[in-house]
């Protein structure tokens, strides 16, 4: 997508206080864009959303809220339906255009939350608004669960051989950058579109080696088999009719098995195979400079 910047909008934002969506609030207003965030309450009923979408005269919606646990429940009822309940108010308000932060692993979908993604993204590609679905790769922070481990000198936990699945790692301030690319831009219009970092893509081994380098210490890592996990997804699945509990912990290993075994890169459904060529690279920062932050940080 050709960078190019959009004249000053009103833009509603939605998730101002995740991971991405705090980046997002940052880069609109550096842009000089009016920003109108929304808190979660402002989603405890549809009439509200809409009197402050109104309100705020939005042009630019964006949204970048999650459900924060993946559990199936909750990715429907946020992933879904605050979702479409933002989207009816920035109908309603005459928003131009909805942009919407999804993910690139619906392209699979076998998860709750990712079936729950999807049937929103149908409904905003029906929608009048124009649209711009946004799929990224990993986020930094998905990678990041090792460093405490690794700092304090155990190995680096991989599954099967670390070479499984492979992402193109993408910063949270080059995401912010390339969703904020999309306001007004012409070539983002009614569009899906993967994105992910700098790259090369890179596996869970190289992700350990780069660790390893940012922390000086020597490579070490530990096989974990992937199976234990669709083992545990099966056991649990066995009490999921009974109990909410057992339900919400199936579905959290298969998440766990999902990403131990899927790669985040576009899906070629041609040859069958993830495709690190075809998946777009955007921005400037590396997984190995966030590394490096991270260690010196102590
Ligand atoms: N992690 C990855 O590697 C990765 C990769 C690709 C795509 N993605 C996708 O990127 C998206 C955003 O991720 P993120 O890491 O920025 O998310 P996050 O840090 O978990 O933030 C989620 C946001 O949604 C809001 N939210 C949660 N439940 C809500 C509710 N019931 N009503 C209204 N707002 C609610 C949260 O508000 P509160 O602060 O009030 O909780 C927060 O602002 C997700 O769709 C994720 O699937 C993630």
């Amino acid at each position: 997508m050709t960078l190019a910047a959009s004249p000053a909008r009103r833009v509603v934002l939605a998730g101002a206080s995740g991971t991405i969506g705090k980046a997002v609030a940052a880069a609109l207003a550096a842009a000089g864009h009016e920003t109108h965030a929304l808190a979660r309450a402002d989603f405890s009923s549809p009439a509200l959303l809409a009197q402050r979408v109104a309100a705020a005269r939005a042009e630019v919606v964006i949204s970048c809220i999650a459900s924060r646990s993946g559990a199936p429940s909750d990715a429907w009822a946020v992933d879904h339906d605050s979702n479409r309940a933002l989207l009816a108010a920035a109908e309603a308000a005459g928003a131009r255009q909805f942009i919407l932060l999804s993910a690139i692993c619906v392209q699979k979908p076998r998860l709750a939350f990712q079936h729950a993604k999807l049937a929103f993204e149908a409904a905003l590609v029906q929608s009048p608004i124009t649209h711009t679905i946004i799929r990224p790769t990993a986020f930094f922070k998905s990678l990041s669960g090792q460093v405490a481990r690794v700092r304090a000198g155990k190995p680096f936990l991989l599954f099967g051989d670390g070479e499984l699945t492979s992402c193109k790692p993408i910063s949270d301030a080059d995401l912010a950058r390339f969703i904020l690319a999309a306001i007004d831009n012409p070539e983002a219009a009614g569009r899906i579109l993967p994105v992910g970092g700098p790259g090369p893509a890179i596996t869970p081994r190289e992700q350990g080696e780069l660790l390893f380098a940012a922390a000086r210490r020597p490579a070490r890592f530990r096989s974990v088999s992937p199976g234990l996990f669709a083992a545990a997804a099966r056991v649990l699945g066995l009490g999921a009719g009974l109990s909410p509990w057992c339900a919400a912990k199936a579905e959290y290993a298969r998440i766990a098995h999902y990403y131990a075994t899927e790669s985040m890169l576009v899906w070629d459904p041609a040859s069958g195979r993830y495709r690190a060529d075809l998946t777009p690279e955007f921005g400037s920062e590396t997984l190995s400079d966030h590394y490096r932050r991270l260690m010196a940080k102590g």
